[in-house]
Order: structure tokens, then sequence, then C-alpha cells
């Protein structure tokens, strides 16, 4: 199993290209049952999310066709509307396929997908949300059986809660109903934009894009379309981070201050120099130390629940102290315990972790637990004194590109060992 070591203490310099969105390029790839036409998407970043999503498209039927340049997706001969456990319980964005599928043939059998390290993470938005358009949902042997034999109806559907895919299954379902289909308290992370934006490429009618109600009036079908995802707001924060941490001056390519504002915000409060140059954020450290902020995460535009595990690590070194509150899931602290075994001074409360600023941090062996909590070691190995040896990377495989090439490429000492 795949290690990574790292010798902190070298600043970062130098430039990092942005990949595509991980949370765009699922929906976006899971969009293509919705037609039988070929979908054609650029920018889409090679990580194992992916190629999870395009194993469970090639055993619907879909075929998957990855370039050099971009992955076309053509599910003209849909030959199954099952997604198994075995796939599912992988990679909870496989339920990203229930509406699509029910939407274009009318059912779907999805395996129900379990909890994950972060949390139970159930879908009862989501099959509430399609019972409302009309389908009749059952539930037997760990596996959601959806029906729509006559097609879906548009109606009004008020989410209690924001979810992202939910927003998004729903969004996807509503293109091809009957009618008119309202979205309210619907997700407005750039990523549902971006799908929305591919989807109305592709025929549908969808308006309200980036606010909280979205309007769909549905289609009889819809057509092919050439996207292009995205940038990944969560990689862009993550270097951001990375580079204010190490004292660095990092030129982020393709990626826009307006996809992370509240991230932004904190990180000038913290003292970090934040500028644009055309598509790119230029970001540089403070002379001295950080200063602590305090950071509560939220739904978009507030400040992302997947970049709290890497304030975390910002935190640890800063001058003064900072209070964490994770108000989005309920179990995504597990970086502290191997944070503080690099020397950092946490204290969790709840869903809040008061982090006080210490001197610095030692290099130490650690264990990735989940995606984000495996970035904020590395983040923290950066800045350490000696050698912080990371084990189970495969976490960070989900969702990070080449992420050894990218630092390294900016001075750090890391490398991956087998
Ligand atoms: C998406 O997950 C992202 N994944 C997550 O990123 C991200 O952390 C999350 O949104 C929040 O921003 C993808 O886009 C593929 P939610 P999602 O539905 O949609 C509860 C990463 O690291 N909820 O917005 O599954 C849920 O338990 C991943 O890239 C219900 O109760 O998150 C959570 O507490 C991790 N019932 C809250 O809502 C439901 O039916 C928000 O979840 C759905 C959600």
């Amino acid at each position: 199993m795949d290690k990574i070591a790292i010798r902190g203490g070298t600043p970062l310099k130098g430039e990092i290209k942005i990949s595509g969105a991980k949370n765009a390029s699922l929906p976006l790839m899971a969009a293509c049952l919705l037609t039988d036409k070929p979908l054609i998407l650029e920018n889409v970043p090679q990580l194992s999310d992916i190629e999870s999503m395009g194993e469970l498209l090639t055993q619907l039927g879909v075929s998957v066709d990855v370039g050099p340049d971009s992955t076309t997706l053509c599910a003209k001969d849909l030959n199954s509307t099952t997604a198994p456990y075995d796939v599912v319980r992988k990679m909870r964005a496989s339920v990203l396929v229930l509406c699509p599928l029910v939407a274009r043939a009318g059912e779907a059998h999805v395996s129900m997908p379990g909890g994950c390290a972060i949390g139970p993470r159930p879908i009862d938005l989501h099959l509430k949300g399609l019972e409302a358009l009309g389908a009749t949902i059952t539930l037997e042997e760990g596996y959601v059986h959806a029906h729509a034999p006559n097609g879906l109806i548009g109606a009004t559907y008020t989410f209690p809660m924001i979810s992202v895919t939910g927003t998004e299954n729903l969004l996807m379902a509503a293109t091809l109903a009957k009618g008119e289909t309202r979205l309210v308290n619907a997700a407005r992370e750039p990523e549902v934009g971006d799908l929305a934006d591919c989807l109305n490429a592709m025929g549908a009618k969808i308006s309200g894009i980036g606010t909280s109600t979205l309007v769909i009036e549905g289609v009889e079908s819809l057509n092919g379309t050439t996207h292009k995802v995205i940038g990944d707001r969560i990689e862009a924060g993550t270097y951001a981070m990375a580079s204010a941490l190490t004292g660095g001056n990092v030129r982020l390519r393709g990626m826009r201050l307006d996809l992370i504002p509240t991230v932004a915000a904190f990180l000038r409060q913290a003292g970090v120099q934040l500028d644009e140059e055309g598509n790119d954020i230029l970001v540089k450290a403070p002379k001295g130390r950080l200063k602590g902020v305090d950071v509560m995460t939220e739904p978009f535009p507030g400040f992302a629940t997947d970049l709290q595990a890497q304030w975390m690590a910002l935190m640890c070194t800063s001058d003064g102290a900072s209070m964490i509150t994770e108000t989005i899931f309920e179990n995504r602290f597990m970086h502290v315990p191997e944070l503080c075994r690099m020397g950092a001074n946490i204290t969790v409360h709840g869903s809040s972790a008061l982090v006080r600023g210490v001197d610095k941090l030692k290099g130490a062996p650690v264990m990735a637990t989940d995606l984000r909590a495996s970035v904020s070691l590395v983040l923290a190995g950066l800045v350490a004194e000696g050698e912080t040896l990371i084990s189970r990377v495969y976490h960070l495989d989900r969702g990070y590109e080449k992420v050894e090439e990218k630092l390294r490429a900016c001075g750090a000492n890391i490398e991956r060992r087998g």
C-alpha cells in the first residue's frame, strides 16, 4: 500500500495548474444517461473516483472513451438499470445515476450507499424529491427500487436541508419530466451550476442557475454536447493554503476568486496576499506567522466543509488560535489525532475544534482516514520539521490529481513510496 514521504521546511514557489473539478465531473458523467447522443467532457481529472464512475456507467451499457484531452460517454444502448452494492459502497456519488436512469429508462435499482467515514450520509432527500416527481420508491434488501413507467411529472420540491448531490440528482430528473419543476432551497455550489450549464447546452430548460431556486421546464429528449469541466475549487483552496502555510508564493492556474469567496476572505484575514491575474490566482504568504482566524463550515458561498481539514492544518502554526466549527457532517475531525501526533495543539468539543498555534510541527508517521483529512496531513508535512510518512494514501488519490508532481514542481521535498 503506497505511502507518501515529505520533508518539510521549503517555501513553495512556482505555479500549479488546477485540474477539473472532481465534484463537477461526477454528476456530469452521470448526465450522459439522459440522452442517447454522445456527451463529450473536457478537463476531466484523472482520479480513482472518476474511474469508479466510468466503471459503473460501463456496467450500465454506456460506452466510455477516455482520450488524452476529453472523455466521450454515450448511453445509446443501456443494458442495465442496476447500480450494484460493490460499486456504490466504494463511492457514494454512484447515487447520481439514480435519477437519470429513472428519467430515461423509467426505473432504477441502486444500492443504498451505506455510511462513510465522515458520517451516515443518508439519501432520503434524493428519494423524497424523486417521489415528488411521481416515482414510486421501495427499499428491499439494501437496494432502492425506483419506478416511473409513464415518466416523471414536474412538481415543486423544497429541500428541508441543502444537499449538493440531492440537488444535482433531482435537477437531472426534472429535465425530462412533464411540465415545470421548482427545486427550492437548492444547493448553490459552483458544481451544481456547471451541471446546469451543461444540461442547458444539451437542450434542457433550466433557469435560476446559481440561486437557491431552480426552475426546470421539462423537454421530450436531450441531445449531446461538448462541455469543459470547471476548475476544482477545493484543490485550489488546498494549494492556496499550502502556499500560505510554507511561506510561499504560488500562482494557481485556471481558478477564479469568486469560486472560493469565503476561503479567500479568511485567508486575507490570516494575512495572506491574494491577487487575480487573468484566469489565475496569486497566493503570497505573509512575512511572519499567520493570524488565527475562526471558521464555520456552511453550504456555498460559505466556507466549504471540504476545506475544513486543510484550514485546521493551516492554523496549527498560526500566531493565536482558531475555532473551527463543522456544521455539515457529523464526524469530520478524524485528522485531529493525526495532526496532534505531529505536535499540534487541538481540542475537540462536539462539532467544534479549538486550534492553538504552536511554534512548529514535527514530522511523524500518520494515517490518512478520508479524502480531505489525508491532504491536511500533506499540508502539515510540508511545514513540519523532519519527515512525515503518510499511509493509506489511496484516500488522497480519490481527489487530488498528481499531488506529488504538482508540489514537487514548486520545490516541495515529497515522494511516493510503494
Ligand atoms: C457533496 O456530497 C460532495 N460530494 C462532498 O464532497 C461535500 O462534502 C458535500 O457535498 C457538501 O458540500 C460530491 O459532490 C460528489 P450533501 P453530498 O448531500 O452531496 C445530509 C469530497 O470530499 N443529507 O450536500 O453527499 C448529509 O448527511 C466530498 O469531495 C441528508 O441528510 O453532501 C450531510 O450532513 C465529501 N440526506 C448534509 O446533508 C440526504 O438525502 C450535506 O450533504 C442528503 C444529504
